[in-house]
């Protein structure tokens, strides 16, 4: 009779809400496929330095709602060379985690998979981001919560706006990536959305509120990506150039925190138990992505090659509509 294999999880990179809801699907899945599960505490961090919790079904009760991560996550620089990759082989080696690793992460936690894989130790990624910056595939586990609550943030800022004829700046996470500016400012009816994918200057951006103004509008919300920032800088210069009291807020963390949205914990459950298959048949080296709705896997080097393309559609929608 074949041994019972052995698989770890771990959560690495910025954590995001449904990352729970894919541990839960993990620990689950694996118990069915009849194999043991260890959870990896802190990422490849808890890897390199021997933190490991044995999980069984009971560890995962009453998370799949919860936000935040159950195994924490770090960023470990260490694991970055390749002295760092030949230590967690060890490490994966003595605590007999042969049966491989599934990584719930951005694309930074990939390439570390993706050295661990070639090295022998089977690793499958879960894209757990609230950026969906990930570009194999439509989408990252975390993004729908993240969008909800940012949504609902930009919503009372509107309220007291509105209350005071102000312009609002909002800058909202993303990374590098205008995924989260485009869909929030469409959705609150920003006058503008600034983001790095679509040329913009602050010229164009105060005639519009100047434009606008002449019409009776009185409160304005831009939304700014992250990657763009100097939100601060570019409510004084709307403030300067239209005599309308403007305001910046930068959303920061509360946009990674909380419950999953149902979407969330949905398509967490589902990528569990793709990456769990995975390492059951004894492939590695793939990450798990939705397409077209479905969950498929690629090979984790041809996933990070791959090119996602903006919203663009969605941006011009959000312009047109908003005058
Ligand atoms: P994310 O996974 O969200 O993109 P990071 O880029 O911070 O987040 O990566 C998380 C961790 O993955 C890093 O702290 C490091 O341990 C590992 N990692 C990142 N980039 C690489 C790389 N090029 N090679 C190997 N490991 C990496
Ligand atoms: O990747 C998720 C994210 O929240 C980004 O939107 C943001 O740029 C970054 O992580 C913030 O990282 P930290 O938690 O280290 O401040």
């Amino acid at each position: 009779m074949s041994e019972k294999k052995t698989i770890g999880v771990l959560t690495s990179g910025g954590d995001a809400p449904g990352m729970n809801a894919a541990i839960r699907a993990v620990v689950r899945a694996a118990i069915r496929e009849n194999m043991n599960v260890v959870g990896i505490m802190h990422g490849y961090n808890g890897l390199l330095n021997g933190e490991f919790k044995d999980l069984n079904e009971r560890s995962v009760s009453d998370i799949i709602g919860k936000g935040g991560t159950i195994l924490y996550t770090a960023r470990c620089l260490e694991f970055k060379k390749a002295e760092g990759v030949d230590k967690a082989v060890e490490k994966c080696k003595e605590k007999g985690l042969t049966g491989g690793i599934v990584v719930i992460g951005g694309d930074g936690s990939f390439r570390g998979a993706r050295d661990l894989s070639v090295k022998g130790i089977p690793c499958i990624g879960i894209p757990g981001t609230i950026d969906n910056d990930i570009n194999c595939t439509e989408y990252t586990i975390g993004y729908d919560t993240a969008l909800n609550t940012a949504v609902e943030l930009v919503d009372k800022i509107r309220d007291t706006a509105q209350s005071h004829d102000r312009c609002s700046v909002v800058e909202v996470m993303g990374r590098g990536a205008g995924y989260i500016a485009v869909n929030v400012g469409a959705a609150c009816g920003a006058v503008e959305v600034i983001t790095n994918e679509m040329p913009y200057s602050i010229d164009s951006v105060v005639e519009k509120i100047q434009a606008l103004q002449k019409t009776g509008k009185k409160h304005f919300i831009v939304v700014v990506s992250e990657g763009v920032g100097g939100s601060v800088q570019m409510a004084e210069q709307i403030e300067d150039r239209t005599d309308i009291e403007t305001r910046a807020t930068i959303l920061g963390h509360v946009q990674r925190g909380g419950a999953p949205s149902v979407r969330d914990r949905v398509i967490a459950s589902k990528m569990g138990k793709h990456a769990v298959k995975l390492l059951s048949q004894g492939i590695g080296n793939r990450v798990v992505s939705l397409k077209q709705d479905q969950v498929v896997d690629y090979d984790i080097l041809e996933g990070l090659d791959m090119k996602k393309p903006y919203e663009v559609e969605l941006h011009k929608l959000c312009e047109e509509l908003s005058f």
